[in-house]
């Protein structure tokens, strides 16, 4: 059996997909169900078949099989989503499997460095190298299970320790740069370390690899306070939380999710026995973030700094999680009257892990946390004031999708900030006509017509295909296609020659190439490499055929406007070139006859 096959063979399609999405068994059937995690839904379409080992959503058409799962999850090319089933399965990998493409190799080198660098940042905070930061982490309070837990480390103040041994160990210049672990001298040759001196945070990707560093300074003035890893092909920062790698049984246990703003604040929460917790990583929250805390999870608690910053992080927070139909309630830590405002990280450690959960269980709805900010904005002695109040809860209010949960939370507010409920009714009635004007103004999306996607498709999954259609490609056609940039790009790519790596592909394309490349991507199901060939082939000659015609009638619509203005010569001309089309499309035709024989 081929390696290929072995690892099919070792796993099964519930499991591999269960660990991303949670399903639900429908019947004796095989058939499970679950939010699907390629596009935004409320309802479940997302289907796994054990039987056939084979998922596919009804919502977005996404569909394939374990393999192809984990591609489109993780963002991995075939042979490293292969490398990963493997290596959680216990399968041995062979040596000649190694990537054959460039950027997994470059990604497979940086996981590696990735790691090296964790292991010795690890070893010299256990070290004698390591006690200014041990003496920092017990002054902060930070056990000795909190730093094993979290694989903390501290990295060499001289900035040489790890650049040396990722040198000795024969990394190339090019994946020295993209690591973002050490930096190119200016003067001289050689590198040194990005990180130094600092207390050190590995960052996890889901599968609980290193693929990124927080640095904190462990002294007073030394700037910045925390030093992150840029991004590398290996780390998207708007993609990624803190933690979730361990995190997310704990969600799945709970349904809830909690998520506060620091590395610091996750290990307090941590040890107060909450182990559902995850952390931006220093930036403001994205939809990503918000669908990957959804495949895990139905609730989130935000536990924000409880300062105008995190207030501010959290009042938009709250949006995004709205949007993707979670349940938010918000834990403020700042004692109502009092100066006393407290990280999550400092609540745990001044108050104890019980007082911290006690908290987190009363933590209020969205809402009242949202009227609480607008009570201290607007003036509420005035009834207009309190009416602003209200309109400022609006939005988040509308968002909620049960007409009767809806109405229910509006009252609550209204009551709550002393607004007549007659005119909580009116504000809603505008607010309805309101909210459809702005899907109006949307940009339709754009789709790819079908013969148009299902040859892109053909082209994206064989080689063979690639190589037989692309030289066949007319230019003046695939400049009216609606993919034309991918188009492009794989002309490109072939040219460079070997394999197609998908993640090479994205990161060739703008936004929108990208966005029409994910929704065609996962549209069609795939067949072998022959199923390819003949489905490209009819693709083309249909595209062909419509785009002649096409030309045709433009060339007709031509001669006639000349005639009628009495240009003659024009006329002449256009019609010349309509018979020479006329020409070319009874020879394509024969051509593609003869074609279609060989087939
Ligand atoms: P905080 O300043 O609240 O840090 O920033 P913290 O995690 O609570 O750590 P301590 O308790 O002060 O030591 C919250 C998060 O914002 C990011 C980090 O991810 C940090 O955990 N941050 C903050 C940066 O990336 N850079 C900075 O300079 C500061
Ligand atoms: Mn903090």
């Amino acid at each position: 059996m081929d390696f290929v096959e072995q690892v099919k063979s070792a796993i099964d399609i519930v499991k591999v997909a269960g660990d991303y999405v949670r399903l639900r068994r429908m019947g004796a059937t095989g058939r499970y169900i679950g939010l699907c995690p390629f596009h935004q839904e409320k309802t479940p379409s997302f289907n796994v078949h054990q039987n056939r080992q084979f998922y596919k959503c009804f919502g977005c058409g996404a569909g394939g099989d374990a393999l192809k799962f984990v591609m489109e999850i993780e963002g991995l090319t075939f042979p490293e989503a292969l490398k990963m089933l493997a290596e959680r399965h216990g399968i041995p990998i062979p040596k000649r499997n190694e990537y054959s493409d460039a950027d997994s190799r470059l990604r497979g080198a940086l996981i590696e460095m990735h790691e090296i660098a964790a292991q010795m940042y690890e070893t010299a905070l256990r070290g004698p190298e390591g006690a200014e930061a041990r003496a920092y982490l017990a002054r902060r309070g930070v056990s000795e299970e909190a730093m094993e837990t979290f694989a903390l480390g501290v990295s060499d103040p001289s900035g040489q320790a790890l650049a040396r041994k990722l040198a000795a160990q024969g990394f190339s210049a090019e994946q020295m740069e993209a690591s973002g672990l050490v930096r190119r001298r200016t003067e001289g040759a050689g590198y040194y370390d990005a990180f130094r001196g600092r207390l050190m945070f590995p960052i996890h990707n889901e599968s609980g690899k290193v693929i990124a560093f927080g640095g904190r300074a462990m002294r007073e003035g030394d700037e910045p306070k925390y030093l992150n890893s840029p991004e590398t092909p290996i780390y998207r920062k708007t993609w990624t939380l803190y933690n979730l790698h361990r995190a997310r049984d704990g969600m799945r246990k709970a349904s809830r999710a909690v998520l506060v703003e620091g590395y610091m604040d996750v290990i307090g929460v941590h040890a107060a026995g909450v182990k559902e917790v995850v952390a931006t990583c220093g930036t403001a929250l994205t939809n990503q973030q918000v669908r990957t805390i959804h495949r895990h999870a139905d609730n989130v608690i935000l536990n924000f700094d409880p300062d105008t910053a995190g207030a501010n992080a959290a009042e938009r927070a709250i949006q995004l999680l709205l949007d993707e139909g979670l349940h938010i309630r918000v834990l403020s830590l700042g004692e109502a009257g009092a100066e006393i405002k407290l990280d999550p990280y400092e609540f745990v450690k001044q108050k104890g892990p019980d007082a911290y959960r006690a908290a987190l269980e009363a933590a209020s709805g969205y809402f009242h946390w949202l009227a609480d900010r607008a009570r201290g904005r607007f003036d509420m002695r005035s009834a207009e004031g309190r009416m602003d109040a209200f309109k400022f809860l609006l939005p988040a209010v509308q968002k909620i999708s049960g007409n009767l949960e809806r109405a229910a939370v509006a009252n609550d507010v209204a009551g709550y900030l002393g607004v007549e409920p007659g005119l909580v009714l009116d504000q809603f009635k505008k607010a309805a006509g309101a909210r459809r004007a702005p899907l109006a103004v949307t940009p339709p999306r754009v789709e790819i017509p079908a013969p148009e996607r299902i040859l892109l498709n053909a082209l994206l999954n064989s080689e063979e295909t690639r190589h037989r259609i692309l030289p066949r490609l007319p230019g003046a056609l695939e400049e009216v296609f609606v993919a034309h940039e991918i188009f492009k790009a794989l002309e490109h790519m072939a040219a460079e020659g070997g394999a197609l790596p998908f993640a090479a592909l994205d990161a060739r394309l703008s936004e929108q190439g990208r966005a029409l490349l994910h929704a065609a991507a996962s549209a069609d199901e795939i067949g072998d490499d022959a199923a390819c060939l003949a489905q490209a082939e009819a693709c083309l000659r249909r595209l062909e055929e419509d785009f002649r015609r096409r030309h045709v009638d433009d060339l007709r619509a031509r001669v006639k406007s000349a005639e009628r203005e009495g240009d003659m010569q024009q006329a002449l001309a256009w019609m010349a070139e309509l018979s020479r089309l006329e020409r070319d499309a009874t020879q394509a035709r024969g051509v593609s006859r003869v074609g279609g024989v060989v087939n």
